[in-house]
């Protein structure tokens, strides 16, 4: 069975793509390298010790998305391609949306062209906006605070609307929580170009010296000790959720929502703390005034993906840190 990976370059992406070539799929990926880098495609392959087809395209471009489709027996789709920066999203709002909706509606058009009708998507928990009560379930209600976060959720709902079109379609939508850690490897991990806009990525750049400081956004949120309070959740326990999805649409037509997370909440000095304990290195911080759009508390309910994927988060905080930090002091200065 061949599955087409969107993004496979990526963070999620690229450990998505190890876990899959492990669990003995063949698979073809495609990457723009907008946010990532071609030395990835090589760690891939180093570390599942497979080889795959890798094309350097834009899924703007329909006539070589669809000769893609063309050349290789795809059977199914894992959609990571996108841009996910929420501040970027605010500047340059119209990029978002072009490159985000427009890029899924062009994948979707070939799919249905060449009626591949099994999709995972990647969406994310933003679409809850800020959470009424947590932990949070499918069934909270949706909403967004920003371009990034709307269109991952007008994707959502154009995947609604094409379900309801035609009911061959089986589709899963993934709502991730804050996927922080790295492959065992050390080999790939979170390799953000520039300054990094999440948290982890920017404890582990302070920890190798890279940069000078955390400055953690607000300390006076109504938490146990007035930071920010996210559900963490290791990347390959993500990518373990990604397979079990693939599994479950192999069986069931229609579009499901299932969400990513632990079901544990904690704040930024927790991270902080913790990654501290791991590294053995202290992480100097800075509290500064709250970022626009960010919210309190946000933690998964994660029952839903438990009893119908039969998934459930392994890793603890601490692995979150370790493999995290393993990455993070092997590559001080990421790759290109
Ligand atoms: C986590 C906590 C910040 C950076 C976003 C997107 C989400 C997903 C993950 C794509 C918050 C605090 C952060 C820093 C800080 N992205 N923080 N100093 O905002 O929960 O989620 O990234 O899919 O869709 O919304 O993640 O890592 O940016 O922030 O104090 O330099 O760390 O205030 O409490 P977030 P984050």
């Amino acid at each position: 069975m061949t599955v087409l990976v969107t993004g496979g370059a990526g963070y999620i992406g690229s450990h998505a793509a190890i876990e899959l070539l492990n669990c003995g799929y063949d698979i073809v990926m495609l990457d723009n390298f907008s946010n990532s880098k071609k030395e990835v495609i090589n760690r891939i392959k180093e570390i599942s010790g497979k080889d795959f087809t890798f094309y350097e395209v834009d899924l703007l471009d329909y006539d070589r998305i669809n000769e893609i489709f063309k050349q290789h027996p795809i059977e199914s789709v894992m959609h990571f391609a996108g841009l996910k920066a929420v501040g970027e999203s605010v500047n340059i709002p119209l990029t978002y949306y072009h490159n985000n909706i427009t890029g899924t509606l062009i994948l979707l058009r070939v799919m249905k062209k060449h009626n591949v009708k099994k999709l995972v998507f990647s969406s994310s928990a933003t679409v809850y906006g800020n959470p009424k009560q947590v932990p949070i379930s499918e069934t909270a209600p949706l909403s967004a605070t920003n371009p990034y976060g709307r269109t991952k959720l007008m994707i959502e709902e154009i995947l609604r609307d094409l379900y309801i079109s035609d009911n061959t379609w089986r589709i899963a939508i993934l709502r991730y929580f804050n996927p922080i850690g790295a492959h065992k490897s050390g080999r790939i991990g979170e390799n953000p170009n520039g300054v990094p806009n999440n948290i982890m990525p920017f404890i582990s750049q302070v920890a190798v010296g890279k940069r000078e400081k955390l400055y953690v956004f607000g300390n006076d949120y109504d938490t146990h000790d007035g930071t920010g309070i996210r559900d963490y959740i290791h990347v390959v326990d993500l990518v373990k959720g990604h397979i079990k999805a693939l599994e479950y649409i192999k069986h069931h037509t229609g579009v499901e929502a299932f969400n990513l997370g632990t079901g544990k909440g904690y704040s930024v000095l927790d991270l902080v703390k913790k990654f501290s304990e791991v590294s053995k290195v202290r992480i100097p911080y800075e509290f500064t005034s709250r970022r626009p759009g960010d919210v309190a508390i946000c933690y998964a309910n994660p029952e839903k993906a438990e009893k119908i994927l039969n998934w459930k988060a392994q890793y603890n905080l601490h692995e979150m840190c370790e493999d995290t930090w393993r990455w993070q002091s092997q590559n001080p200065n990421g790759f290109d």
